[in-house]
């Protein structure tokens, strides 16, 4: 097909109505899932829910910037965390990205750096985007917690809810296509379920209009190594749907 052919393709699917989409997504063999509207996510609690949404943020930070957001993190004391970190780690990368990448919290060597993967787990991270055709430069990437919780443990239920505000901002700064949700915290917190990694991935999520895959974090494929088949085709199926975009 010429690439004159692919643009008029292209602003054809972009005219469509969401449902459309939707239902030509479903055709290709990508199953949308649509959170808040009758999936088969089992929703966490009421009270752990997030009390604001991307879409919210992004209507009511019309004014928001980088620079302030970035101070506000810098600054948070909403959580004891702030009491046992070295730095906050507020996520870096590409600030117009069509690709989010969000992870869980920062480990020891973040939290020391004050950058986002720079550990192991960021090693593979970035072997895992350039299989996928692209750098930490063209992609933003970002924690649900800003702070790394005290020997590395899960984020706590608060920790999660008080620290979802600046993410909700970023998401609403950057306007991604996509969103990749590293790992089982992330995907859990952003599709409000507790449903295991393994039954999340390989499913497109619809998250306030925007599209969102769960993938294996590299953490866990650096300790299970039989799962980096999966992995793999967790990121062609990421590149598959972001092509369909
Ligand atoms: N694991 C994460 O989820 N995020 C980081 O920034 C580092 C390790």
């Amino acid at each position: 097909m010429s690439a004159f052919c692919r643009i008029i393709l292209h602003f054809i699917f972009m005219a469509l109505s969401q449902t459309t989409r939707l239902t030509y997504l479903n055709a290709m063999g990508i199953s949308v899932w649509q959170s808040r509207s009758g999936s088969n996510i089992t929703p966490i609690e009421a009270d752990v829910m997030p009390s604001e949404s991307p879409i919210e943020s992004s209507q009511m930070l019309k004014s928001d910037s980088w620079a302030q957001l970035r101070t506000d993190v810098s600054e948070c004391k909403l959580c004891t965390l702030c009491t046992t970190r070295t730095q906050t780690v507020f996520g870096e990368g590409n600030v117009n990205a069509n690709w989010l990448f969000i992870g869980e919290a920062p480990g020891e060597n973040e939290d020391l750096q004050g950058k986002p993967f720079v550990g192991e787990a960021g090693k593979l991270l970035t072997e895992m985007l350039r299989a996928m055709s692209l750098t930490r430069e063209d992609i933003f990437i970002a924690n649900i917690l800003k702070c790394r919780p005290p020997k590395n443990r899960d984020p706590h239920i608060d920790e999660i809810q008080q620290c979802r505000a600046y993410l909700n901002r970023q998401i609403a700064l950057v306007q991604p296509k996509i969103i990749i949700a590293v790992g089982r915290i992330a995907a859990q917190t952003l599709l409000e379920t507790t449903e295991k990694i393994g039954k999340l991935r390989g499913q497109v999520y619809m998250v306030e209009n925007m599209p969102l895959i769960a993938i294996y974090h590299p953490s866990y494929l650096l300790r299970s190594l039989t799962e980096k088949r999966k992995a793999w085709q967790d990121l062609q199926f990421a590149m598959q749907t972001f092509k369909s975009l």
